[in-house]
């Protein structure tokens, strides 16, 4: 469940309330790591490619914790104030409006800035001190320091194959941050969690994770990208709509991973093998 932030420059803000626990399967001893760093008050980085699971985790590891999670998806727009905050001209009033960052420091949140990698350089000069041991936030617009409340937490994920701001972060913070390196999950882990999030069952899962494997054993092979947990989601819930296998992979799977033709047709001949049988073509 998503509230809406008060926050008048979205930037995809968004602050999380815990309901029930968001479903996330461990898939090592992540769970373990986060919540030990966490309550040391260490910053966290969460290394992985896209759609292995790291939003999910942040989600779970924010309401086991009773922590309210302000989530920031980073775009290369992103500047400063953007995280910290602006003065906002209301009616002939000048007021200041808090960034996310800053509400999460203020109130204790965990702050996820997701795929930081995005995010513009000169966000580093607020995240450096907060990221390491002084945990503290300085609003040079306001003229203040804000000291991080009880319960705050830093939390940001970045795909390590591409560019990204925390490459830049000085040593000295990098090395005060606790880093979690995330993958695909095991075969079995990875058909549980299909058959959950796409409502198919175990043997259509398997398939679909059979199938992802395959893909992902081709290594480079021309794709930018391997096959996600989430786009093996993505056809599991076009299958249990009613799609057939093969056309379900085609349009989740082959078609959002590559523009290549001959790349494409190198996929669709793994769809065949892997996924035709079931296919009614
Ligand atoms: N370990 C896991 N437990 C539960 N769901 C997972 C797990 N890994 C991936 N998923 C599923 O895959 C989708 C994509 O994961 P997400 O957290 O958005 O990836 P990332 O943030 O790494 O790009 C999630 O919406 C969730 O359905
Ligand atoms: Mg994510």
């Amino acid at each position: 469940m998503t509230i809406e932030s008060g926050f008048a420059h979205t930037n995809g803000a968004a602050a999380q309330a815990t309901a029930s626990r968001p479903y996330y399967t461990p898939v090592g001893n992540e769970e373990t790591v986060f919540k030990a760093a966490y309550r040391q008050g260490l910053s966290i980085v969460l290394k992985g490619p896209t759609g292995c699971g790291k939003t999910r985790f942040v989600e779970a590891m924010a309401h086991d914790l009773g922590r309210p999670l302000i989530t920031v998806a980073c775009h290369d727009d992103l500047t400063t104030a953007d995280l910290v905050g602006r003065y906002l001209l209301r009616g002939d009033e000048t007021v200041w409006v808090d960034g996310p960052l800053t509400r999460a420091v203020r109130d204790g949140a965990i702050c996820y800035l997701d795929e930081v990698v995005e995010a513009r350089q000169d966000t580093t000069v607020v995240l450096h001190p907060l990221a390491d041991y002084r945990r503290q936030l300085p609003i040079e617009r306001l003229g203040v320091t804000l000291d991080a409340a009880p319960g705050f937490g830093l939390v940001m994920s970045y795909n390590p194959g591409y560019q990204s701001v925390l490459k830049d972060l000085k040593d000295s913070t990098r090395q005060r941050m606790v880093a979690i390196e995330f993958g695909f999950p095991a075969p079995e882990v990875e058909e549980a969690i299909i058959a959950h999030e796409a409502g198919v069952d175990a043997g259509t899962a398997a398939e679909l994770v059979r199938f992802g494997q395959a893909i992902r054993r081709l290594e480079t092979g021309g794709l930018r990208e391997v096959a996600s947990t989430r786009v093996l989601i993505a056809a599991g819930r076009l299958i249990a709509e009613g799609l057939p296998v093969a056309v379900a992979a085609e349009v989740a799977v082959a078609g959002p991973l590559t523009d290549d033709v001959a790349v494409g047709r190198g996929l669709r001949e793994l769809i065949e093998v892997y996924l035709g049988e079931s296919a009614p073509e």
